[in-house]
C-alpha cells in the first residue's frame, strides 16, 4: 500500500509519515528501541566515488531525518560520518528536543572541533572499548564490549539503555548501519530513496554474502511517498514476511 503524505508549500506538514513515527512513539518502555535511517539513490548509492553526496535526497527526506531525531533519546553515528560531513545532529528543521549525540569512535579519530561536540546543553558521548582519556568537548565516554574487531552493536545498545537512552537513531553512515543490521540490533529501518540513478559510487547497506535470496532479510514494510518525490520504506525488522514467493 502506498501512502502519499501531503506537505505544505514550504515542505512542512503537521503529520507526514504518521504511522512511521507512531511506531517509534509506541515502542515498549522496558527495553531499547533502535531505528536506523539511510538515504540513497534508486541504485542503492549514498555518494559518488569521490564521496560527494549533497544532496541525493531532497527537502522532505531531510525534514524526515530531523523529525526522527526529535523522536529519539540519542542519535548515534560512526566517526566516519563526523569526519566526512561534520553534522550538527540537531533538530533545527522541526519542533522538538535535540537528542543526545553519540559517536562510535573506537580508535580516537573524532576531530576536536566537530560541530556535534559544540556545547549547546545536549549530552555528547563517545563510545569506545576503553574509558580514557575524555577528549575535549566530549562529556562522557561509554564503554561497550569489543567484538569482531569493533564494538558489539548489542553491547552499544545495552550500554546506552543503561545510561538512560532508550530510543536510539542510528543515523549512519552505511558502515555503522550495516554492522548494526548484521548483528540484529535494529528494530526499524527507514530507507529514503531518491529517484536518482548515480550508477557508481559508495554503496549503502552491505551485509555478508548469501547464496540464495531466500536468506535475504525481507522485513514487513510500509511505503510512504514524500511530497517532492522521494520514497520512504519503513521496514519492521522484527516482523519478517513469510518465505513464500509471489510471482508477478
Ligand atoms: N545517506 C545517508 O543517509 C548517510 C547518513 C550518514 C552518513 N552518510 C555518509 O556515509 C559516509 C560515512 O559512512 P561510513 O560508512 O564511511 O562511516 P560511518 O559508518 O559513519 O563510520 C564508520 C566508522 O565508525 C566506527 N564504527 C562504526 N561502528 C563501529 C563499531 N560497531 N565498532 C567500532 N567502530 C565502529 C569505525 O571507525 P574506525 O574506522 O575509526 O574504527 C568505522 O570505520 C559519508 O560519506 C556520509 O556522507 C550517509
Amino acid at each position: 500500500m502506498l501512502h502519499s503524505d501531503s506537505y505544505g508549500s514550504e515542505g512542512g506538514s503537521d503529520q507526514p509519515c504518521e504511522a512511521a513515527f507512531a511506531a517509534i512513539a509506541a515502542a515498549p518502555t522496558d527495553r531499547p528501541f533502535v531505528v536506523a535511517q539511510l538515504g540513497q539513490s534508486l541504485d542503492g548509492r549514498i555518494a559518488t566515488l569521490s564521496g560527494h553526496s549533497r544532496y541525493i535526497n531532497r527537502f522532505a527526506a531531510l525534514e524526515h531525518l530531523h523529525r526522527l531525531r526529535a523522536h529519539v533519546d540519542a542519535v548515534v553515528v560512526g566517526v566516519g560520518t563526523v569526519v566526512a560531513d561534520d553534522p550538527q545532529l540537531t533538530v533545527r528543521r522541526v519542533k522538538g528536543r535535540s537528542p543526545a549525540r553519540v559517536i562510535i569512535d573506537a580508535n580516537g579519530r573524532l576531530p576536536q572541533d566537530a560541530k556535534c561536540l559544540v556545547d549547546d546543553g545536549v549530552a555528547r558521548i563517545v563510545l569506545r572499548a576503553t574509558s580514557r582519556p575524555v577528549p575535549p568537548g566530549v562529556q562522557e565516554i561509554l564503554v561497550a564490549t569489543a567484538a569482531d574487531g569493533g564494538l558489539c552493536p548489542r553491547s552499544i545498545v545495552e550500554t546506552l539503555f543503561a545510561a538512560g537512552y532508550r530510543r536510539l537513531l542510528i543515523e549512519g553512515g552505511a558502515r555503522t548501519i550495516s554492522i548494526f543490521l548484521q548483528h540484529g540490533a535494529v528494530d526499524r529501518l527507514h530507507v529514503l530513496v531518491a529517484p536518482m540513478i548515480i550508477g557508481s559510487g559508495v554503496p549503502g547497506i552491505e551485509l555478508p554474502p548469501i547464496a540464495v535470496v531466500d536468506d535475504a532479510l525481507r522485513p514487513v514494510t510500509r511505503v510512504h511517498l514524500l511530497a517532492d518525490g522521494d520514497v520512504l520504506f519503513d521496514c519492521d525488522l522484527r516482523l519478517a514476511v513469510s518465505g513464500e514467493s509471489e510471482h508477478v
